[in-house]
């Protein structure tokens, strides 16, 4: 099979550089593209953390100047597979996160920066470096939303038709800036349109990526519908509707080489379905991270950004339900101020039932997996969320609100389920303080009995997350365009 070559433009991916789930996805890709004759490199900023790992690397392209700032590509490997990063001192070197400085405040020319990395892809996919030929494009969310735009837009003169496919892997962002940005952008005139990359006044990369790729997906089969909705479409939803042919739901898959707790060096100790029993060393070992009592009753875990998208709002209300009917919450998470100050003046009032860790801790993130006894995720939506997929795969019972990928991914312990062997989790309609609190009540009572816990757990466990499927889904939809272009 002739091999087609993707290039993948995101603004973070495992191991070099990670906010959130799109890291963990962008990271995956090329081994889960590799089995159906994709062979996909990667395209990344030149951040600090990634300039470091990437160390001496060779030079294979230059700009005087890239959206005004000197540059220059570089070719690297990612675990394995090809990767090009755009070394640009001006935009991408400085301390912070990849989006924000040390505060937390947005980079004022984040427009700027991630234009760059649209015009590079553009560029690449145009011919630009000698001897590197792309089929497609495969852009990520609004850092790479002018990707697709540039291509449609402002080709290299000359280049050949490249198809595009943009990812969704969360609408809430839409990557809005002032319009007095539009002539530096390098686009004609006539990109600013209702039906280009004018969005209320302002210019927005995902609109720009949204417009102009020939296919966009997005990260569950339940988002993609929801998203032609007012309540989930961010004002998106006219736009997507109008292109729902073009629309596609992909499940993301997770990385067994990564998460599995037959292999998980983070953990204490490590097992298999066959040997849950040994899941209460890890469980023992993060009460006592967390500084919390050991006892019979269910050890709740979350693992989030803090914020109103994850429903924490909502979690931060019900420390006290928790502690109340004998459970324990260990909480890792980082995002808005006034939550943070919430859990750590629950765990204040709550000594040995509520521990909390505010920042970022891969490693502990794992550890929480193969210890607690059930993850909540109260998600307002959820694109797709990753971590009730490892909360299956480590036997750590997913509590989900029933939207987006939650809705995907989780069989609800209704009787009927549990009847007939095939629950893996808890889910509850609507994020209120009642629908939370009662789902939680809800797993506390399955939990106290072991016999139906164990085969919830079991299941969750054997359930296939793998990117087998989404693998070749995506394989299949880009054969489709390529041949479409020709
Ligand atoms: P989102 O990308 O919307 O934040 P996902 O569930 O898709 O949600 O992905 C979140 C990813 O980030 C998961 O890999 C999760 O384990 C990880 N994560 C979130 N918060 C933290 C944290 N504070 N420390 C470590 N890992 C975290
Ligand atoms: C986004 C979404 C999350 C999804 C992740 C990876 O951050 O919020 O639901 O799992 O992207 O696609």
């Amino acid at each position: 099979m002739p091999s087609i070559r993707v290039l993948s433009v995101a603004s973070e991916a495992v191991p070099l550089v990670k906010t959130g789930g799109l890291a963990d996805v962008a990271g995956a890709l090329p081994s889960a593209l590799a089995p159906h004759g994709v062979e996909m490199t990667t395209l990344l900023p030149g951040y600090p953390a990634v300039m470091a790992a990437i160390g001496k690397a060779r030079r294979i392209h230059g700009y005087g100047a890239l959206l005004g700032e000197p540059a220059r590509l570089l070719t690297a490997k990612l675990d394995g597979h090809p990767l090009i990063v755009i070394d640009a001192p001006g935009l991408y070197r400085r301390e912070g996160g990849p989006y924000t400085d040390a505060a937390g405040r947005e980079w004022p020319d984040n427009w700027r920066r991630f234009a760059a990395l649209g015009r590079v892809a553009a560029d690449i996919a145009g011919g630009a470096v000698k001897g590197r030929r792309f089929d497609l494009v495969h852009a990520h969310d609004w850092q790479a939303g002018m990707a697709p735009a540039y291509l449609r837009y402002a080709p290299l003169p000359d280049a050949p038709r490249v198809p595009s496919v943009i990812t969704v892997h969360n609408m809430a962002f839409v990557g809005g800036f002032d319009r007095a940005i539009l002539p530096a952008l390098g686009l004609p005139d006539y990109a600013w349109a209702i039906d280009g990359v004018e969005f209320y006044g302002r210019v927005s990369f995902l609109k720009a990526g949204l417009v102009s790729a020939d296919a966009i997906t997005t990260v569950s089969p339940t988002y993609a519908e929801e998203i032609r909705r007012p309540e989930f479409g961010m004002g998106f939803e006219g736009l997507i509707e109008g292109r729902a042919d073009r629309v596609h739901g992909i499940l993301n898959g997770i990385d067994a080489a990564q998460w599995s707790p037959a292999a998980d060096p983070a953990l204490a100790a490590s097992y298999g379905h066959r040997h849950l029993n040994r899941r209460t060393a890890n469980k023992r070992a993060l009460e006592a991270e967390f500084g919390l009592d050991q006892d019979d009753g269910p050890l709740f875990i979350a693992i989030t950004r803090l914020t109103w998208q994850k429903g924490m709002d909502v979690l931060a209300g019900l420390t006290d339900h928790i502690a109340g009917i004998g459970g324990r919450l260990a909480l890792l998470g980082s995002g808005d101020a006034w939550m943070e100050s919430a859990f750590h003046a629950a765990a204040a009032r709550h000594p040995g039932r509520i521990g909390v860790r505010i920042g970022y801790d891969e490693a502990l993130s794992h550890r929480m997996q193969g210890g607690g006894d059930a993850i909540l995720i109260p998600s307002r939506f959820e694109p797709c969320g990753l971590t009730q997929l490892y909360g299956l795969a480590y036997g750590c019972v997913p509590v989900v609100a029933r939207t987006g990928g939650l809705a995907d991914t989780v069989i609800d312990a209704n009787p009927a389920a549990v009847q007939a062997g095939v629950a893996t989790g808890v889910q509850f309609d609507g994020v209120t303080h009642e629908t939370l609190a009662s789902a939680i009540s809800r797993a506390a009572s399955l939990y106290r009995q072991p016999e139906v816990w164990r085969i919830i757990q079991k299941n969750g466990m054997a359930c296939d997350f793998s990117w087998g499927a989404s693998g070749k889904a995506y394989a299949a939809l880009y054969a489709r365009l390529i041949e479409e272009t020709r």
